[in-house]
Protein backbone atom coordinates (compact mmCIF):
# COMPACT_ATOMS: atom_id res chain seq x y z
CA UNK A 1 0.00 0.00 0.00
CA UNK A 2 2.79 2.35 0.63
CA UNK A 3 1.60 5.83 0.97
CA UNK A 4 -1.69 5.65 -0.45
CA UNK A 5 -4.58 4.75 0.75
CA UNK A 6 -6.44 1.80 -0.89
CA UNK A 7 -7.73 1.94 -4.56
CA UNK A 8 -11.48 4.02 -4.07
CA UNK A 9 -11.17 5.84 -0.76
CA UNK A 10 -13.59 8.44 -0.80
CA UNK A 11 -12.53 11.97 -0.39
CA UNK A 12 -15.44 14.16 1.16
CA UNK A 13 -16.11 17.54 3.44
CA UNK A 14 -18.97 17.85 5.61
CA UNK A 15 -21.48 20.81 6.22
CA UNK A 16 -24.95 20.56 7.98
CA UNK A 17 -27.97 22.64 7.22
CA UNK A 18 -27.97 24.88 9.70
CA UNK A 19 -24.47 26.19 10.31
CA UNK A 20 -24.08 26.96 6.25
CA UNK A 21 -27.46 27.56 4.57
CA UNK A 22 -28.89 31.09 6.08
CA UNK A 23 -32.23 32.11 4.90
CA UNK A 24 -33.78 29.85 7.45
CA UNK A 25 -37.52 30.84 6.61
CA UNK A 26 -37.04 30.87 2.93
CA UNK A 27 -39.86 29.56 0.22
CA UNK A 28 -42.15 28.64 3.02
CA UNK A 29 -39.70 26.81 5.68
CA UNK A 30 -41.04 26.28 9.32
CA UNK A 31 -38.76 27.47 11.77
CA UNK A 32 -36.50 25.15 13.62
CA UNK A 33 -35.11 24.26 17.23
CA UNK A 34 -31.95 26.50 16.28
CA UNK A 35 -33.40 29.46 14.19
CA UNK A 36 -35.63 29.59 17.54
CA UNK A 37 -32.73 28.95 19.99
CA UNK A 38 -30.23 31.57 18.39
CA UNK A 39 -33.12 34.13 18.37
CA UNK A 40 -32.93 33.87 22.11
CA UNK A 41 -31.29 36.11 24.25
CA UNK A 42 -27.78 34.95 25.47
CA UNK A 43 -27.95 31.55 24.09
CA UNK A 44 -25.02 32.04 21.54
CA UNK A 45 -21.62 34.04 21.66
CA UNK A 46 -21.86 37.51 20.48
CA UNK A 47 -25.96 37.07 19.82
CA UNK A 48 -25.12 35.02 16.48
CA UNK A 49 -27.58 33.46 14.26
CA UNK A 50 -27.56 31.35 11.35
CA UNK A 51 -29.97 34.26 9.47
CA UNK A 52 -26.88 34.57 6.66
CA UNK A 53 -24.40 31.90 7.95
CA UNK A 54 -22.84 31.05 4.57
CA UNK A 55 -25.64 32.08 2.20
CA UNK A 56 -25.15 28.45 0.90
CA UNK A 57 -28.66 28.51 0.15
CA UNK A 58 -28.69 31.01 -2.40
CA UNK A 59 -24.54 30.34 -2.97
CA UNK A 60 -24.32 26.65 -2.76
CA UNK A 61 -23.52 26.61 -6.70
CA UNK A 62 -20.44 28.83 -6.05
CA UNK A 63 -19.79 26.56 -3.20
CA UNK A 64 -19.80 23.13 -5.30
CA UNK A 65 -17.69 24.46 -7.35
CA UNK A 66 -15.19 25.45 -4.73
CA UNK A 67 -16.04 21.44 -3.90
CA UNK A 68 -14.86 21.05 -7.14
CA UNK A 69 -11.73 22.47 -7.56
CA UNK A 70 -10.51 20.91 -4.04
CA UNK A 71 -11.02 17.34 -6.08
CA UNK A 72 -13.41 16.01 -3.56
CA UNK A 73 -15.06 12.41 -4.23
CA UNK A 74 -17.86 12.99 -1.80
CA UNK A 75 -19.77 15.94 -0.10
CA UNK A 76 -21.82 15.90 3.49
CA UNK A 77 -24.89 17.96 4.44
CA UNK A 78 -27.70 17.76 5.88
CA UNK A 79 -31.43 18.45 5.09
CA UNK A 80 -33.30 20.77 7.38
CA UNK A 81 -36.40 19.00 8.36
CA UNK A 82 -38.59 21.87 8.81
CA UNK A 83 -37.71 23.00 5.11
CA UNK A 84 -39.24 19.85 3.43
CA UNK A 85 -42.00 19.56 6.28
CA UNK A 86 -42.44 23.30 8.06
CA UNK A 87 -44.84 21.48 10.30
CA UNK A 88 -42.35 18.66 11.02
CA UNK A 89 -45.01 16.35 9.72
CA UNK A 90 -48.33 16.19 7.30
CA UNK A 91 -47.70 19.17 4.30
CA UNK A 92 -44.76 18.27 2.12
CA UNK A 93 -42.81 21.74 1.13
CA UNK A 94 -41.99 20.69 -2.23
CA UNK A 95 -39.93 24.31 -2.83
CA UNK A 96 -38.34 23.48 0.34
CA UNK A 97 -37.37 19.94 -0.88
CA UNK A 98 -36.54 21.56 -4.43
CA UNK A 99 -33.56 22.84 -2.92
CA UNK A 100 -32.06 19.88 -1.99
CA UNK A 101 -32.29 18.18 -5.44
CA UNK A 102 -31.02 21.09 -7.15
CA UNK A 103 -27.80 20.54 -4.52
CA UNK A 104 -27.94 16.91 -5.60
CA UNK A 105 -27.98 17.41 -9.15
CA UNK A 106 -25.14 19.93 -9.03
CA UNK A 107 -22.96 18.04 -7.48
CA UNK A 108 -23.66 14.87 -9.66
CA UNK A 109 -23.57 17.14 -12.44
CA UNK A 110 -19.91 17.81 -11.11
CA UNK A 111 -19.27 14.21 -10.32
CA UNK A 112 -19.25 14.40 -6.24
CA UNK A 113 -21.19 12.28 -4.65
CA UNK A 114 -23.42 13.50 -2.08
CA UNK A 115 -24.11 12.19 1.26
CA UNK A 116 -27.42 13.30 2.82
CA UNK A 117 -27.50 13.56 6.92
CA UNK A 118 -31.21 13.56 7.22
CA UNK A 119 -30.72 14.95 10.84
CA UNK A 120 -27.83 17.34 12.08
CA UNK A 121 -29.76 19.25 14.87
CA UNK A 122 -32.41 20.94 13.48
CA UNK A 123 -35.83 19.49 14.93
CA UNK A 124 -38.52 21.75 13.45
CA UNK A 125 -40.03 23.78 15.89
CA UNK A 126 -43.44 22.22 15.45
CA UNK A 127 -42.17 18.74 16.83
CA UNK A 128 -40.28 20.42 19.39
CA UNK A 129 -44.25 22.05 20.73
CA UNK A 130 -45.21 18.49 20.57
CA UNK A 131 -41.83 16.78 23.07
CA UNK A 132 -39.11 16.86 20.21
CA UNK A 133 -37.20 13.83 21.35
CA UNK A 134 -38.69 13.17 24.84
CA UNK A 135 -42.32 12.25 22.79
CA UNK A 136 -42.16 8.74 21.68
CA UNK A 137 -43.92 9.46 18.55
CA UNK A 138 -41.23 11.32 17.01
CA UNK A 139 -39.53 7.95 15.50
CA UNK A 140 -42.53 7.86 13.56
CA UNK A 141 -42.46 11.39 12.65
CA UNK A 142 -38.83 11.17 11.72
CA UNK A 143 -39.85 7.87 9.85
CA UNK A 144 -42.21 9.82 7.83
CA UNK A 145 -39.84 12.79 7.12
CA UNK A 146 -37.39 10.04 6.12
CA UNK A 147 -39.41 8.52 3.65
CA UNK A 148 -40.26 11.96 1.96
CA UNK A 149 -36.37 12.05 1.08
CA UNK A 150 -35.91 8.98 -0.06
CA UNK A 151 -38.80 8.84 -2.26
CA UNK A 152 -37.18 11.75 -3.69
CA UNK A 153 -33.73 11.12 -3.90
CA UNK A 154 -33.27 7.97 -2.86
CA UNK A 155 -32.62 7.10 -6.61
CA UNK A 156 -29.45 9.06 -6.61
CA UNK A 157 -28.11 9.45 -3.39
CA UNK A 158 -25.75 6.78 -2.64
CA UNK A 159 -25.16 7.21 0.88
CA UNK A 160 -28.00 8.19 3.71
CA UNK A 161 -27.30 9.03 7.26
CA UNK A 162 -29.79 8.83 10.07
CA UNK A 163 -28.60 11.17 12.38
CA UNK A 164 -25.40 12.83 13.31
CA UNK A 165 -24.33 12.72 16.82
CA UNK A 166 -26.90 11.30 19.53
CA UNK A 167 -24.73 11.81 22.00
CA UNK A 168 -24.14 15.62 21.58
CA UNK A 169 -28.22 15.97 20.72
CA UNK A 170 -29.16 14.79 23.92
CA UNK A 171 -25.96 15.59 26.22
CA UNK A 172 -25.82 19.39 25.00
CA UNK A 173 -29.41 19.97 24.36
CA UNK A 174 -31.43 18.14 27.04
CA UNK A 175 -29.11 17.47 30.12
CA UNK A 176 -26.32 20.76 29.80
CA UNK A 177 -29.42 23.07 28.47
CA UNK A 178 -26.10 24.54 26.02
CA UNK A 179 -27.69 23.54 22.74
CA UNK A 180 -31.30 23.55 21.31
CA UNK A 181 -33.68 23.26 22.47
CA UNK A 182 -31.99 24.20 25.84
CA UNK A 183 -33.28 21.74 28.23
CA UNK A 184 -31.23 20.34 31.60
CA UNK A 185 -33.18 17.47 32.78
CA UNK A 186 -31.49 14.26 33.95
CA UNK A 187 -35.09 12.69 33.38
CA UNK A 188 -35.53 13.48 29.52
CA UNK A 189 -32.07 12.36 28.75
CA UNK A 190 -32.47 9.27 28.65
CA UNK A 191 -35.35 8.89 26.88
CA UNK A 192 -34.32 11.72 24.24
CA UNK A 193 -31.23 9.63 23.44
CA UNK A 194 -33.49 6.36 22.80
CA UNK A 195 -36.14 8.17 20.85
CA UNK A 196 -32.85 8.89 18.35
CA UNK A 197 -32.38 5.55 18.52
CA UNK A 198 -35.93 4.52 17.91
CA UNK A 199 -36.01 7.55 15.06
CA UNK A 200 -32.55 6.34 13.60
CA UNK A 201 -34.48 2.49 13.57
CA UNK A 202 -37.57 3.62 12.31
CA UNK A 203 -35.73 5.17 9.42
CA UNK A 204 -33.76 2.55 8.33
CA UNK A 205 -36.99 -0.14 8.41
CA UNK A 206 -38.22 2.64 5.82
CA UNK A 207 -35.75 2.74 3.50
CA UNK A 208 -35.39 -0.72 3.58
CA UNK A 209 -39.32 -1.22 2.74
CA UNK A 210 -39.30 1.28 -0.06
CA UNK A 211 -36.19 -0.21 -2.04
CA UNK A 212 -34.23 -2.35 -3.17
CA UNK A 213 -31.66 0.82 -3.52
CA UNK A 214 -28.68 0.42 -4.99
CA UNK A 215 -27.63 3.30 -2.11
CA UNK A 216 -26.82 2.55 1.34
CA UNK A 217 -28.00 3.88 5.05
CA UNK A 218 -26.20 4.10 8.33
CA UNK A 219 -25.35 6.65 11.04
CA UNK A 220 -23.31 8.79 12.65
CA UNK A 221 -21.82 9.02 16.01
CA UNK A 222 -19.11 10.77 17.84
CA UNK A 223 -16.71 8.92 20.08
CA UNK A 224 -13.43 9.81 22.13
CA UNK A 225 -11.49 6.91 23.48
CA UNK A 226 -11.67 7.57 26.99
CA UNK A 227 -8.16 7.47 29.20
CA UNK A 228 -8.15 7.61 32.76
CA UNK A 229 -5.91 10.64 34.02
CA UNK A 230 -4.11 8.55 36.65
CA UNK A 231 -3.49 4.85 37.50
CA UNK A 232 -6.13 5.03 40.91
CA UNK A 233 -9.12 3.14 41.12
CA UNK A 234 -11.54 6.08 40.81
CA UNK A 235 -10.01 7.36 37.56
CA UNK A 236 -9.59 4.69 36.17
CA UNK A 237 -13.76 3.51 36.52
CA UNK A 238 -14.53 7.21 35.74
CA UNK A 239 -13.20 7.08 32.22
CA UNK A 240 -15.38 3.50 32.07
CA UNK A 241 -18.05 5.42 33.09
CA UNK A 242 -17.09 7.88 30.53
CA UNK A 243 -16.80 5.60 27.71
CA UNK A 244 -20.30 3.71 28.53
CA UNK A 245 -21.84 7.21 28.42
CA UNK A 246 -20.83 8.85 25.51
CA UNK A 247 -19.61 5.89 23.34
CA UNK A 248 -21.33 2.50 24.05
CA UNK A 249 -24.60 4.10 25.19
CA UNK A 250 -24.84 4.22 21.29
CA UNK A 251 -22.59 1.70 19.57
CA UNK A 252 -23.90 -1.32 22.02
CA UNK A 253 -27.94 -1.02 21.15
CA UNK A 254 -27.32 -0.47 17.71
CA UNK A 255 -24.60 -3.33 17.34
CA UNK A 256 -25.76 -5.52 20.69
CA UNK A 257 -29.46 -4.76 20.97
CA UNK A 258 -29.24 -3.49 24.91
CA UNK A 259 -27.44 -0.55 26.92
CA UNK A 260 -24.23 -1.04 29.01
CA UNK A 261 -25.22 -2.00 32.36
CA UNK A 262 -23.48 1.18 34.16
CA UNK A 263 -26.07 3.59 32.80
CA UNK A 264 -28.60 2.59 34.73
CA UNK A 265 -26.47 2.63 37.53
CA UNK A 266 -25.25 6.21 36.67
CA UNK A 267 -28.88 7.41 36.20
CA UNK A 268 -30.21 5.83 39.21
CA UNK A 269 -34.24 6.80 39.06
CA UNK A 270 -33.87 8.80 36.20
CA UNK A 271 -33.15 6.04 33.94
CA UNK A 272 -36.52 4.38 32.85
CA UNK A 273 -37.49 0.84 31.69
CA UNK A 274 -37.34 0.55 28.07
CA UNK A 275 -39.67 -2.44 26.15
CA UNK A 276 -37.90 -5.01 25.31
CA UNK A 277 -39.38 -5.04 21.72
CA UNK A 278 -37.56 -1.70 20.79
CA UNK A 279 -34.28 -3.13 20.19
CA UNK A 280 -34.94 -5.54 17.37
CA UNK A 281 -35.57 -2.43 15.05
CA UNK A 282 -32.45 -0.28 17.02
CA UNK A 283 -29.87 -2.95 16.07
CA UNK A 284 -31.49 -3.53 12.77
CA UNK A 285 -28.79 -4.37 10.10
CA UNK A 286 -26.94 -1.10 8.69
CA UNK A 287 -24.94 -0.99 5.49
CA UNK A 288 -22.14 2.00 7.33
CA UNK A 289 -21.30 3.82 10.11
CA UNK A 290 -19.60 6.93 10.19
CA UNK A 291 -17.45 8.15 12.75
CA UNK A 292 -16.82 11.99 14.20
CA UNK A 293 -13.82 12.09 15.88
CA UNK A 294 -12.05 15.18 17.49
CA UNK A 295 -10.24 14.06 20.16
CA UNK A 296 -9.72 11.94 23.20
CA UNK A 297 -11.08 12.04 26.57
CA UNK A 298 -8.84 11.62 29.75
CA UNK A 299 -10.91 11.49 32.50
CA UNK A 300 -10.82 12.45 36.18
CA UNK A 301 -13.24 11.29 39.08
CA UNK A 302 -15.66 13.95 40.01
CA UNK A 303 -18.52 13.40 41.87
CA UNK A 304 -20.20 17.06 40.06
CA UNK A 305 -19.86 15.54 36.67
CA UNK A 306 -23.14 14.52 35.10
CA UNK A 307 -24.40 12.31 34.69
CA UNK A 308 -21.39 9.95 34.42
CA UNK A 309 -19.54 11.88 37.85
CA UNK A 310 -16.09 12.24 35.43
CA UNK A 311 -14.58 15.62 34.51
CA UNK A 312 -12.08 16.09 31.42
CA UNK A 313 -8.70 16.92 32.42
CA UNK A 314 -6.22 18.72 29.79
CA UNK A 315 -3.01 16.94 29.30
CA UNK A 316 -0.26 19.21 29.09
CA UNK A 317 2.06 19.99 26.39
CA UNK A 318 -0.49 19.25 23.75
CA UNK A 319 -1.32 21.11 21.00
CA UNK A 320 -4.84 22.83 21.37
CA UNK A 321 -7.48 24.10 19.40
CA UNK A 322 -8.97 27.45 19.98
CA UNK A 323 -11.42 25.95 22.02
CA UNK A 324 -9.49 23.71 23.64
CA UNK A 325 -9.54 20.65 22.05
CA UNK A 326 -5.99 18.26 22.14
CA UNK A 327 -4.85 17.50 18.54
CA UNK A 328 -4.20 13.63 18.88
CA UNK A 329 -3.75 11.04 16.25
CA UNK A 330 -2.63 8.34 17.67
CA UNK A 331 -6.21 8.49 19.42
CA UNK A 332 -8.07 8.15 15.90
CA UNK A 333 -6.44 4.85 15.09
CA UNK A 334 -7.21 4.07 18.61
CA UNK A 335 -10.77 4.24 18.31
CA UNK A 336 -11.09 3.22 14.73
CA UNK A 337 -9.69 -0.11 15.93
CA UNK A 338 -11.74 -0.66 18.79
CA UNK A 339 -15.14 0.01 17.06
CA UNK A 340 -13.27 -2.76 14.31
CA UNK A 341 -12.53 -5.12 17.06
CA UNK A 342 -15.90 -4.34 19.48
CA UNK A 343 -18.62 -4.27 17.28
CA UNK A 344 -17.05 -5.98 13.94
CA UNK A 345 -19.01 -2.82 13.00
CA UNK A 346 -17.88 -2.28 8.58
CA UNK A 347 -17.26 -0.25 6.45
CA UNK A 348 -16.67 2.63 8.39
CA UNK A 349 -16.32 6.57 7.48
CA UNK A 350 -14.86 8.91 9.01
CA UNK A 351 -17.53 11.31 8.65
CA UNK A 352 -16.03 14.57 10.50
CA UNK A 353 -12.90 15.65 11.47
CA UNK A 354 -11.25 19.04 12.20
CA UNK A 355 -9.68 22.04 13.50
CA UNK A 356 -10.85 25.30 15.00
CA UNK A 357 -7.30 27.33 14.46
CA UNK A 358 -7.12 31.02 15.43
CA UNK A 359 -8.14 32.01 12.13
CA UNK A 360 -8.68 35.89 11.74
CA UNK A 361 -11.85 37.36 10.62
CA UNK A 362 -10.44 38.80 7.33
CA UNK A 363 -8.36 36.45 4.77
CA UNK A 364 -5.24 38.14 3.84
CA UNK A 365 -5.83 37.88 -0.24
CA UNK A 366 -3.63 34.89 -1.36
CA UNK A 367 -5.20 33.02 1.28
CA UNK A 368 -4.58 32.02 4.94
CA UNK A 369 -1.30 30.11 6.20
CA UNK A 370 -2.95 28.16 8.77
CA UNK A 371 -0.37 25.32 9.06
CA UNK A 372 -1.61 24.01 12.34
CA UNK A 373 -4.54 22.95 10.83
CA UNK A 374 -2.59 21.68 7.91
CA UNK A 375 -0.75 19.19 10.93
CA UNK A 376 -3.80 18.44 12.39
CA UNK A 377 -5.28 16.81 8.78
CA UNK A 378 -1.58 15.28 8.31
CA UNK A 379 -1.24 13.60 11.35
CA UNK A 380 -4.83 12.63 11.50
CA UNK A 381 -5.18 11.01 7.91
CA UNK A 382 -1.68 9.24 9.11
CA UNK A 383 -3.80 7.62 11.54
CA UNK A 384 -6.34 6.92 9.21
CA UNK A 385 -4.04 4.76 6.88
CA UNK A 386 -2.28 3.13 10.22
CA UNK A 387 -5.67 1.89 11.14
CA UNK A 388 -6.72 0.69 7.30
CA UNK A 389 -3.10 -1.02 7.87
CA UNK A 390 -3.83 -2.54 11.19
CA UNK A 391 -7.05 -4.08 8.86
CA UNK A 392 -9.12 -1.71 10.02
CA UNK A 393 -12.29 -1.29 6.81
CA UNK A 394 -12.07 2.38 6.72
CA UNK A 395 -13.13 3.79 3.63
CA UNK A 396 -13.65 7.30 3.10
CA UNK A 397 -12.83 10.53 5.48
CA UNK A 398 -14.65 13.53 5.49
CA UNK A 399 -13.08 16.80 6.94
CA UNK A 400 -15.16 18.89 9.16
CA UNK A 401 -15.43 21.53 7.00
CA UNK A 402 -15.70 22.88 3.90
CA UNK A 403 -15.84 26.24 5.04
CA UNK A 404 -15.98 28.41 7.99
CA UNK A 405 -19.58 28.13 9.65
CA UNK A 406 -22.24 29.04 12.27
CA UNK A 407 -20.42 26.59 14.99
CA UNK A 408 -23.90 26.46 17.20
CA UNK A 409 -23.54 27.84 20.57
CA UNK A 410 -19.71 29.42 19.74
CA UNK A 411 -21.58 31.59 17.03
CA UNK A 412 -18.74 32.58 14.73
CA UNK A 413 -16.09 32.81 17.12
CA UNK A 414 -14.71 29.47 15.90
CA UNK A 415 -13.48 28.55 12.22
CA UNK A 416 -13.01 25.06 10.98
CA UNK A 417 -13.13 25.43 7.47
CA UNK A 418 -10.76 24.55 4.15
CA UNK A 419 -12.10 27.52 3.10
CA UNK A 420 -12.53 31.43 4.47
CA UNK A 421 -15.89 32.72 4.53
CA UNK A 422 -15.76 36.67 5.58
CA UNK A 423 -19.14 36.83 6.99
CA UNK A 424 -19.43 40.71 5.65
CA UNK A 425 -18.69 39.99 2.65
CA UNK A 426 -19.57 36.04 1.95
CA UNK A 427 -16.29 35.89 0.17
CA UNK A 428 -14.62 32.74 0.17
CA UNK A 429 -10.65 32.38 0.81
CA UNK A 430 -9.20 29.06 0.20
CA UNK A 431 -6.70 28.37 3.14
CA UNK A 432 -3.25 26.90 2.80
CA UNK A 433 -5.39 23.38 4.19
CA UNK A 434 -7.78 23.62 1.08
CA UNK A 435 -4.67 23.80 -0.89
CA UNK A 436 -3.15 20.71 1.26
CA UNK A 437 -6.17 18.53 1.40
CA UNK A 438 -6.21 18.99 -2.41
CA UNK A 439 -2.70 17.23 -2.89
CA UNK A 440 -3.71 14.61 -0.78
CA UNK A 441 -6.49 13.71 -2.59
CA UNK A 442 -5.03 14.22 -5.94
CA UNK A 443 -2.55 12.02 -4.72
CA UNK A 444 -4.86 9.53 -2.78
CA UNK A 445 -3.01 10.25 0.29
CA UNK A 446 0.95 9.85 -0.33
CA UNK A 447 1.29 13.55 -0.46
CA UNK A 448 0.31 13.24 3.35
CA UNK A 449 4.00 12.45 4.07
CA UNK A 450 5.83 14.89 1.49
C1 LIG B 1 -19.47 18.25 15.62
C2 LIG B 1 -20.70 18.63 14.83
C3 LIG B 1 -20.46 19.61 13.74
C4 LIG B 1 -19.46 20.67 14.16
C5 LIG B 1 -18.21 20.04 14.73
C6 LIG B 1 -17.14 21.02 15.10
O1 LIG B 1 -19.84 17.81 16.89
O2 LIG B 1 -21.29 17.49 14.26
O3 LIG B 1 -21.69 20.17 13.36
O4 LIG B 1 -20.05 21.55 15.03
O5 LIG B 1 -18.55 19.27 15.85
Amino acid sequence: MGDSFPQGFLWGAATSAYQVEGSPLADGAGASIWHRFSHEAGRIKNGDTGDVACDHYRRYEEDIALMGELGLGAYRFSISWSRVLPEGRGRVNSAGLAFYERLVDTLLESGIQPMITLYHWDLPGAIDDLGGWVNRDVAGWFADYAEVCFRAMGDRVPMWATLNEPWVITDAGYLHGVHAPGHKSRRETPLASHNLLRAHGAAVERFRGLGPWASQVGIVVNLEPKEAATDSPEDRAAAERSDAYMNRQYLDPLYFGRYPEELAQMYGRDWPEFPESDFASIRQPIDFLGINYYKRGVMKHDPAGKPEQAALVKPTGGVYSKNGWESHPPSLTRILRWVHERYAAAPLYVTENGFAAPDPDESPPGGLDDSVRVEYYRGHLAAARNAIAAGVDLRGYFAWSLLDNFEWGEGYSLRFGLVHVNFKTQKRTPKASYHFYHDVIESNGAAISA
